[in-house]
């Protein structure tokens, strides 16, 4: 692959399509053969890789969730002897045992190419140096990044998470142009930069590159501000791949492209499961279309948002993603995500991106309180002050989303920080 833009980037709708279909041809007989799991379900579902003759005919073919993966732990939906597989990966799930990942050589190639591709598209280039602080490990997003951005041909600086004040450190001394790590602990670099007295805009940073959470447009323009830089979504899943799977264009920032020479997007209605007509919005679903150690049809990924048509590129965008299905609380029947109150806090001037939901229940009643800390100039602000800041914020939240909830300003620090993907809600309603 070339260093710059790749050809099939800008190729016309037909050839986007025709080789989306030649490749979803492979990879349905692939998984047929050799998934038993693949194998089985399509059986039950009465269909086979034979009857895929165009895009439209992948609806036919039925879902793979969370639980397969599960039931298949450790390797069993790999379609490739575990002996070719050269990489595995794991993401903790809140309960039980992790989902398990894994890759051929080859993969690692095309993730490693797909993270150039991305980082290209965010406006980096080959000699630029690159930070990563997403964390190494099991966690896709620490390796994924460093591979795809050596592979680019950038010096890569492999932090990893965590060490907060060495974060700032090492991007004063080795002066990253980039940095790739969650909206979350950019923001915690952020107040760590000003901790130590330093302004964080006098790095020599020119990108972050974001993701692995849900993260608001106005969270962006708190990073960019803080930062002077340009703050671009990168979005994955380790089913799918890992990180890299759609990222942003630099020059319209209007939401990650999806690669989709390599992954098959469709969004359905969570509910049905049936496919709904682009542009609206409902769960993503991802095939892929390269993948030889561990392809996913139809994977449920329980991410919310919408498809819309190419800009920067030929291929497809998705929305900024409201939340995960099973992200949103339900308080007192009204729906809501944690994103929603994301935006309204960074309405309101004085109030910083730290903040925690709480839902409690009172008798039969949900309850919910915001924990939200001023920003650091207004951190000494009078009580009366105070009080107004909170008032409004419940004032919002109130007549935007219509729940009552009791907001508490908390001192600085007092919402706990994260090193990766931030928790943003504790829900204690009995189970
Ligand atoms: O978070 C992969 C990744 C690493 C993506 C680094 C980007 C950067 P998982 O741990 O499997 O993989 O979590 C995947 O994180 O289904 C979304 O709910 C959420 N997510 C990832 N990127 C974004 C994003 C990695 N840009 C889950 N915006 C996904 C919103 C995101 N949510």
């Amino acid at each position: 692959m070339s260093l710059g833009l790749h050809a099939i980037e800008n190729a016309g709708r037909d050839e986007i399509v025709a080789l989306q279909t030649e490749r979803l041809r492979w990879t349905l007989n692939h998984v047929y053969r050799n998934v038993p799991c693949y194998k089985a379900k399509f059986d039950a579902a009465g269909v086979h890789p034979g009857d895929f003759k165009a895009l439209a005919d992948l609806a036919q073919f039925p879902f793979t969730t969370k639980q397969d993966l599960r039931d298949n732990y450790p390797y069993n939906m790999f379609a490739v002897p575990r002996e070719k597989v050269v990489r595995i990966h794991a993401s903790s799930g809140t309960t039980g045992k992790p989902t398990v990942v894994g890759y051929t050589q080859n993969d690692i190639n095309t993730w490693a190419d797909l993270i150039a591709r991305s980082i290209y598209a965010s406006g980096g280039r080959p000699g630029d140096i690159v930070h990563v602080a997403y964390g190494y490990g099991l966690f896709t997003g620490g390796l994924g990044a460093h591979y795809g951005a050596e592979k680019l041909g950038c010096t890569v600086i492999p932090m990893s998470g965590g060490q907060t004040e060495k974060q700032v450190q090492l991007i004063c001394d080795f002066k990253p142009n980039i940095i790739m790590v969650t909206p979350s602990y950019m923001l915690n670099i952020a107040d760590e930069f000003r901790r130590q007295g330093i302004d964080p805009r006098s790095t020599a940073l020119r990108i972050g590159i974001h993701g692995a959470e849900p993260w608001t447009d106005a969270m962006r323009g708190e990073i960019e501000a803080a930062f002077g830089i340009d703050a671009i979504d990168i979005y994955g899943l380790s089913e799918v791949i890992g990180p890299g799977v759609a990222n942003e264009c630099a020059e319209s920032k209007d939401g990650p492209v999806i690669w989709e020479d390599h992954f098959y997007p469709e969004i359905i209605d969570p509910i049905t499961g049936e496919v709904l007509p682009e542009g609206s919005q409902g769960e993503l679903v991802f095939t892929s279309l390269t993948k030889e150690a561990m392809p996913v049809i139809r994977y449920r990924t329980r991410d919310l948002t919408r498809l819309l048509p190419p800009t920067s590129r030929s291929m497809r965008r998705i929305g900024k993603i409201t939340g995960r299905s099973d992200d949103m609380l339900i308080i007192r029947g009204v729906n809501v995500f944690p994103t929603q109150i994301e935006e309204l806090i960074l309405k309101q001037p004085k109030l910083s991106p730290h903040y925690l939901i709480e839902v409690s229940r009172d008798g039969h009643l949900d309850t919910m309180k915001v924990d939200v800390e001023l920003k650091a100039e207004f951190q000494f602000a009078s009580g009366a002050a105070k009080e107004f800041v909170a008032h409004d914020l419940q004032h919002h939240i109130k007549s935007y989303i219509g729940i009552s909830a009791r907001i508490e300003i908390v001192e600085q620090g007092g919402v706990e920080r994260s090193v990766g993907k931030a928790r943003r809600v504790i829900d204690k309603r009995p189970k």
